[in-house]
């Protein structure tokens, strides 16, 4: 098989894992529920589970434990998309070649499925608890909820979506301190590398990974998640909606400094590559190799979507 195949044959068992943690759309609820599934099940690359389920298999992790995680972790990086969507955050329309979910459901709904996705996620992640085999296993699946639980919230994504609003429209006109690179670098680590983060440490953790690993990949996974910011911003720029699924011109439409604003395509592009071979020299340093996740972290500074 070719990277491509493999690719492909993973993303597939990732949705039949995905698809089985999703709640059933009935009762009184069932349009909320609706809304949820129609997010999650609008496609999407899939990587945060693949990068969970990568690292869990490096560090010799089988059976089922990490799925409930995958599940969780796609659910809490798709609410994510939900609210950033909305017309009171980046205001857009297209998300994963369909229509966002404010758009179909109303504005309440989005804000009640993303809620929704929230909450199930750790409905779901704690169901992780349920396939532990012995206490070493339930050990380590309350450090992994642990870490998860951190990652999402406002010392991770949700901090590094707030910072990312705050940075909006401060220009050479505003009376507010410019978008430093250094902040740039705040707002990517945290809204886009700390899920990333969240994959590949809970990945590891669960298959008995070691404190010295842990950290190891915790910088790797930096390294990964800001060059996939990087490269989302260059690709608003000079990306097609109908390869991304999105709109392209969300941040020149809502004044955001990015990587390409700051420094030009040229440079972010070098940045993308620089990021991506630190972090792959890590992953190769380990006595345990994953020669498909080098080759994914490779393919991700080429990604046109
Ligand atoms: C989009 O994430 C949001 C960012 C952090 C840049 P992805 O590019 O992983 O979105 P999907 O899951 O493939 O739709
Ligand atoms: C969003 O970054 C990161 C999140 C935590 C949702 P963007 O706003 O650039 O993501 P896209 O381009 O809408 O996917
Ligand atoms: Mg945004
Ligand atoms: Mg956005
Ligand atoms: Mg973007």
């Amino acid at each position: 098989m070719n990277f491509k195949e493999e690719l492909d044959a993973k993303v597939a068992h990732i949705e039949e894992i995905i698809g089985k943690y999703l709640p059933e759309e009935k009762g009184c609820q069932k349009t909320v529920i609706e809304a949820m599934n129609y997010s999650v099940l609008a496609g999407g690359k899939r990587l945060r589970p693949m990068l969970m389920q990568e690292t869990y298999h490096m560090f010799g992790g089988g059976g089922e434990l990490a799925e409930p995680f995958m599940a969780a972790l796609e659910m809490v990086h798709t609410y994510s998309l939900v609210h950033d969507d909305l017309p009171c955050m980046d205001n857009d329309e297209y998300r994963r070649g369909r229509k966002t979910t404010h758009a179909v459901y109303g504005e309440g709904m989005a804000v009640l499925a993303g809620d929704g996705l929230l909450n199930f996620a750790f409905e779901t992640a704690v169901k992780a608890f349920g396939k532990a085999k012995d206490k070493n296993q339930l050990e380590r699946a309350a450090e992994a909820l642990a870490v998860f639980a951190q990652k999402a919230g406002i010392y991770g994504m949700i901090g590094g979506q707030t910072a990312d609003m705050e940075a909006e429209r401060r220009d050479a006109e505003d009376s507010q301190e410019p978008v430093t690179e250094e902040l740039l670098l705040f707002i990517h680590e945290h809204k886009t590398a700390a899920l990333i983060q969240s994959a590949m440490e809970v990945g590891a953790i669960l298959a008995g990974a070691g404190e010295e690993e842990i950290r190891r990949l915790e910088t790797c996974a930096y390294n990964i998640g800001v060059a996939f910011q990087i490269q989302d911003d260059i690709l608003d720029v000079v990306g097609s909606q109908e390869v991304l699924g999105k709109a392209v011109g969300s941040d020149e439409k809502n004044h955001k400094t990015t990587y390409v604003t700051l420094k030009g395509i040229g440079q972010a592009k070098e940045e993308v590559r620089r990021l991506s071979e630190e972090a792959v020299s890590i992953i190769a340093s380990f006595p345990e190799r994953n020669e498909f996740l080098e080759e994914l972290i490779r393919q991700l500074t080429v990604r046109e979507k």
